[in-house]
């Protein structure tokens, strides 16, 4: 297939308030660009209460919804977008299981979460956030970009390898 017929989708992958206090923005930047995906869009930003009850609005029955909007709104998250062949899905293994007791090694989560000994783990604390589905990372990009700051670019091509 040649490259400008193939179908590339983008999806939204968020650095939450303690991967971005604890500077792990870069290393996670660097695992979706060591898998030759294309950063499009990137901004840090202190998210209102209304924003993000919009952004997690799929879950607000659930128990831990008041407290997972509060905490996310605690800080700056660094918002992205990342386009290339199966990003949604693929950047869903990148991050790893929801959960950080059960995200395998060599996935963001399971390299960077941090597992609680003291109390009862907070699954919300788990590093990044990655859209789940190409639908829902449309409504997710649309939510936190504008169309001008999504940018094209094209990166080198490494034909003699690949
Ligand atoms: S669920 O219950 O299956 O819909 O949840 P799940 O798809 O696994 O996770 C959706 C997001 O909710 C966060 N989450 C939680 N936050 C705080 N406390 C608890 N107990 C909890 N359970 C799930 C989880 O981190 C997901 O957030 P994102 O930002 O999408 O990764």
């Amino acid at each position: 297939q040649k490259q400008n017929e193939m179908t590339t989708e983008q999806t939204f992958i968020a650095v939450k308030p303690d991967g971005v206090q604890r500077g792990l923005i870069g290393p996670i930047i660097s695992r979706f660009e060591n898998r030759g995906f294309k950063l499009v869009a990137i901004k840090l930003m202190t998210a209102s209460k209304e924003h993000l009850e919009k952004h997690y609005e799929d879950l607000s029955s659930k128990p831990f919804f008041p407290g997972l909007v509060t905490y996310m709104a605690s800080g700056p998250v660094c918002a992205m977008v990342w386009e290339g062949r199966d990003v949604v899905k693929t950047g869903r293994a990148i991050l790893g299981a929801t959960n950080p007791l059960q995200s395998a090694p060599g996935t963001i989560r399971g390299d960077f979460a941090i597992i609680l000994i003291w109390h009862e783990q907070d699954v919300g604390r788990n590093v990044c956030h990655g859209s789940d589905a190409v639908d829902s990372a449309k409504k997710e990009i649309a939510l936190w970009f504008k169309e001008e700051e999504l940018q094209k670019w094209k990166p080198a091509q490494f034909d003699w390898v690949y």
